[in-house]
């Protein structure tokens, strides 16, 4: 492909608010973090952001509230050069917000207030039909009504637009509304809530993939954090590494992950390759603190990527 991929992305958008600290308090008692982040987050716009430092063009379809925070997501969309004409801002209710807490290994626990989420409704998708209908990858994920993410999906394939669905924050859904999803794309946790299995070791991990392919879904991709991710689909399954990093929040790298891979396959890559390049764009995010901001543009992950070929 000579042009950039293009992406729509069909999502979330939040504010992050990071408190990094060294325990958590027990019911009734109030302790001291070491630090704090305020960021732009959500899953849908961490992708987003992601596929869009790749160097994707990107389409966002997104609700906001008309709050402090409504406008100024609308803007860091613009600023990063990605298409806003339907991220609306909707008015008495909350623009979504994710108090995060991370502990000194980097781990995160994330409680996510929807808000304005919520508001995304099947008819907005219908509405951004024209922009969304030109791209090649449609991505979506679960922070968003359950019922918006299966219509872009058939609108997806109603078109012949690849789909990549990121079941996150993970739930038990009907695997059947997924027949035509090119990629399922879980990480360990997401991926035992919706098959019922263990995800606990990568033969627990092919276990949940042919599950999942047994149902019909095309592909399967598990992250599995520090340990790379297992591709599977009608070839087999194949565990592709992750890189050594120093990891000091690890919030975001699944969307960065997403965002990277449907770029990078955007582009022509094989599905390792694209899996592989992936692995590294996420584990590079976590050496930073932050979501969107912890993400590397094209050029200084193509200098690491090349950087490590040679090691
Ligand atoms: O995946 C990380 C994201 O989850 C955060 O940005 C937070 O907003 C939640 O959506």
């Amino acid at each position: 492909m000579t042009r950039p991929p293009r992406i729509g992305v069909v999502g979330s958008a939040n504010v992050d608010l990071t408190t990094f600290t060294d325990s958590f308090p027990r019911p009734g008692e109030t302790m001291f973090g070491t630090r704090f982040d305020l960021g732009f987050g959500g899953k849908g716009a961490n992708q987003a952001v992601a596929a869009r430092l790749c160097g994707a063009e990107v389409t966002m379809v997104a609700r906001v509230g008309h709050d402090l925070f409504g406008p100024a997501t609308i803007q860091n969309f613009e600023s990063r050069g990605i298409r806003t004409d339907h991220v609306r801002m909707v008015d008495n209710v909350s623009s979504g917000v994710a108090p995060i807490f991370v502990d000194p290994s980097g781990q995160n626990r994330i409680i996510v207030v929807k808000g304005a989420n919520d508001c995304l409704r099947p008819a907005d998708v219908d509405a951004a039909a024209p922009l969304l209908g030109e791209c090649d990858c449609l991505v979506l994920q679960f922070e968003i009504p359950l019922d918006t993410v299966y219509h872009a999906l058939e609108f997806a394939h109603g078109r012949g637009i690849r789909s990549i669905l990121n079941p996150a924050p993970g739930r038990p859904i009907d695997v059947a509304r997924l027949a035509h999803l090119d990629y399922l794309v879980p990480n360990e946790t997401e991926a035992e809530i919706i098959t019922g299995l263990p995800a606990h070791t990568l033969d627990d991990a092919r276990r949940c993939a042919e599950r999942l392919l047994a149902a019909g879904i095309q592909r399967v991709i598990i992250t599995l954090g520090a340990n790379g991710a297992l591709l599977a689909g009608p070839a087999g399954a194949r565990h592709v590494p992750g890189f050594e990093v120093a990891t000091v929040d690890s919030t975001g790298a699944g969307d960065a992950f997403i965002g990277a891979f449907a770029t990078f396959l955007g582009e022509g890559l094989a599905e390792a390759e694209a899996v592989s390049r992936a692995n590294l764009y996420a584990g590079l995010s976590t050496t930073r603190v932050g979501t969107q901001k912890s993400f590397l543009d094209r050029a200084a992950f193509d200098a690491e990527w090349a950087a490590r070929q040679t090691r």
